[in-house]
């Protein structure tokens, strides 16, 4: 017999335990989870971790009762050592099996999954959310450390903020111009690999407006866990003002502002960074023709707004260590004109 003692420690670490899972879910609350999905893509993806998540428990339960069991039931004090066994054919049998079903379950659900929200470019009809011939494409580029979207068809280039309307299919062409990266918006869609010298494809379909959390989820480096961004999901009409927005030339300055532009265009700024319409044409870095319009920048990790920039012009690496936009020891009043200039690109 277990002593009451030792029921008392079970007891203890039982409830450690579950006290220790409920703070690491209530650490949960408020981030972005595939729990709570905001596509039908990502709603099969929920369901199926959920049905694993299920059979896990199981398997939990059924290994630990049986763990549990032969414990109390063999234990020295009660039986002495057990009779030992080796080779029982039926037991081999029954713990090779078991295990194969649940794999082969586990596998079913997950091809089932895979196959119902794969790239189809060419698919018609069938499920309501597949891929249409008219959908939005969007090229996003991984970059150490941001990300670059391209609208083919709308003539938009923008960086670490993707504008998509709500309940319409959007393509996605995945590149990368340096290392693997891995495009995520765990509300929205499962993960897919950004590989260089090819284009991988993923497609979602939003069902709710919104701003949603994106996530580059392979490790690519120093600022890796900083390589974010956001997927703003519109109705159509605010989709069709921001696609015009960002269609529009950069806006014309005055004031500070213009003596920002004239430093921008003459200094080392335009060797990475493009604003259109301007000289500026440097593809290494964001385009920065409507930047003031984006929430975040540097990986949409700081919030767009004077002070951030400053920080940022007069030290990128003291914000994000490693970041490849250079430290070019500005004076404080070139960073306060440039800082007006592009707080300009509206
Ligand atoms: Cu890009 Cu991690």
């Amino acid at each position: 017999m277990i002593s009451s003692h030792k029921t008392f420690s079970i007891r203890k670490i039982l409830l450690t335990f579950g006290l220790l899972s409920l703070l690491v879910l209530a650490g949960c609350a408020g981030t972005p989870t595939w729990f709570e999905p905001a596509s039908p893509n990502a709603a099969l993806i929920a369901n199926l971790g959920t049905a694993i998540f299920l059979i896990a428990i199981g398997v939990f339960i059924v290994v630990e009762s049986l763990l549990v069991f032969s414990v109390v039931r063999f234990s020295r004090k009660r039986e002495g050592e057990p009779a030992q066994i080796e080779g029982n054919t039926r037991f081999e049998i029954a713990w090779t099996v078991a295990p194969a079903i649940v794999l082969a379950v586990i596998f079913f659900l997950s091809l089932q999954t895979l196959t119902s929200i794969s790239y189809a470019p060419n698919y018609s009809g069938g499920a309501a959310n597949s891929p249409a011939g008219n959908a939005l494409r969007v090229r996003a580029i991984g970059h150490q450390w941001w990300w670059e979207f391209q609208y083919p068809t709308e003539n938009i280039v923008t960086a670490n903020e993707l504008h998509v309307p709500v309940n319409t299919v959007v393509n996605f062409d995945l590149e990368s111009v340096d290392v693997i990266h891995s495009f995520w918006v765990p509300q929205l869609a499962g993960k897919t690999d950004v590989i260089p010298g090819r284009v991988n494809h993923l497609w979602f379909n939003a069902s709710q407006v919104g701003a949603f959390h994106g996530q580059c989820a392979e490790f690519c480096g120093t600022e890796h866990a900083f390589m974010q961004f956001q997927v703003i999901v519109e109705t159509p009409d605010q989709f069709k003002a921001w696609v015009a927005q960002q269609q529009a030339p950069a806006a014309t300055v005055t004031g500070d502002a213009t003596k920002g532009e004239q430093l921008f265009l003459n200094g080392a700024c335009i060797g990475c960074h493009a604003v259109n319409g301007t000289k500026a044409q440097g593809k290494v870095g964001p385009n920065l023709t409507h930047v003031a319009s984006r929430k975040y920048f540097a990986g949409a990790v700081f919030e767009n707004n004077a002070d951030n920039l400053k920080k940022w012009l007069a030290n990128p690496q003291a914000l994000k260590p490693g970041a490849l936009m250079p430290n070019l020891n500005l004076t404080p009043s070139d960073i306060d004109a440039l800082v007006a200039y592009l707080t300009s690109l509206k």
